[in-house]
């Protein structure tokens, strides 16, 4: 990428334009993704554990979704499809991430730049590759600036590689006050499972 970095507001790389093709649950899904975004040429090994392993929406979910750092936009395509009557937020600071998000996603994705959301949102499920390279205090404010808007009994599901510091964020995101489960485990990446703590969901509560 020329030097540039994937979360370059305007990349000035060339528009090299790449079908990306892959399954989710026998699904094929066929994406456009171009020169300046992350991992434009296949789909990132990360983002599929998290497709192949978290577990997914449904025709039952409904309320607003969250794929924060949405690159060309493979998880909020996925969460779209299967779940048609949420509303998903595809939120990234790159701009041509976003237009290509936007045509590769469905009628009720909304694409946007994190400041263009609005406040009064609040987000049954949270979905991210987050962006780990940015650096941590940059990572950290990112994730403090968006987890303390899940609703109460909302989950996000993040997917990180161990070898960039999977579990040190873990702890990280316990001393903020929320739950963060080592849900899967699979090919170097961690899925973590990440709650409001105090909040009894479902399943805490059959347990309880
Ligand atoms: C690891 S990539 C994942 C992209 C995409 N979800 C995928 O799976 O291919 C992280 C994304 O976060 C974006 N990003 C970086 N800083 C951000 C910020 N402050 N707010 C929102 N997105 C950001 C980057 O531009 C990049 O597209």
């Amino acid at each position: 990428m020329s030097g540039e970095h994937y979360f370059t507001a305007e990349p000035a790389v060339a528009t090299v334009r790449h079908d990306v093709v892959f399954t989710v649950d026998d699904q094929e899904f066929r994406l456009v993704a171009a020169g300046g975004v992350f991992s434009a040429s296949r789909l990132d090994p990360g983002t599929s554990v998290l497709l192949q392993r978290a577990p997914l929406p449904d025709g039952a979910t409904t309320g607003d979704l969250l794929d924060l750092g949405c690159g060309y936009g493979p998880i909020a395509t996925v969460l779209s499809r299967r779940a048609p009557d949420a509303t998903i937020y595809a939120v990234d600071v790159n701009q041509r991430a976003l237009e290509l998000a936007e045509e590769n996603t469905g009628p009720n994705v909304i694409t946007a730049l994190p400041d263009d959301v609005p406040e009064t949102v609040g987000f049954a499920q949270i979905w991210s590759n987050p962006p780990i390279r940015i650096g941590k205090p940059e990572l950290h404010a990112l994730l403090l600036r968006w987890l303390p808007r899940l609703t109460p009994d909302g989950t996000a599901w993040l997917v990180v590689a161990k070898n960039l510091g999977a579990d040190s964020l873990q702890r990280w995101i316990e001393e903020q006050g929320f739950s963060a489960e080592r849900y899967a485990n699979h090919k170097g990446f961690r899925i973590f499972k990440v709650r409001k703590a105090g909040d009894a969901g479902p399943n805490d509560a059959q347990n309880s």
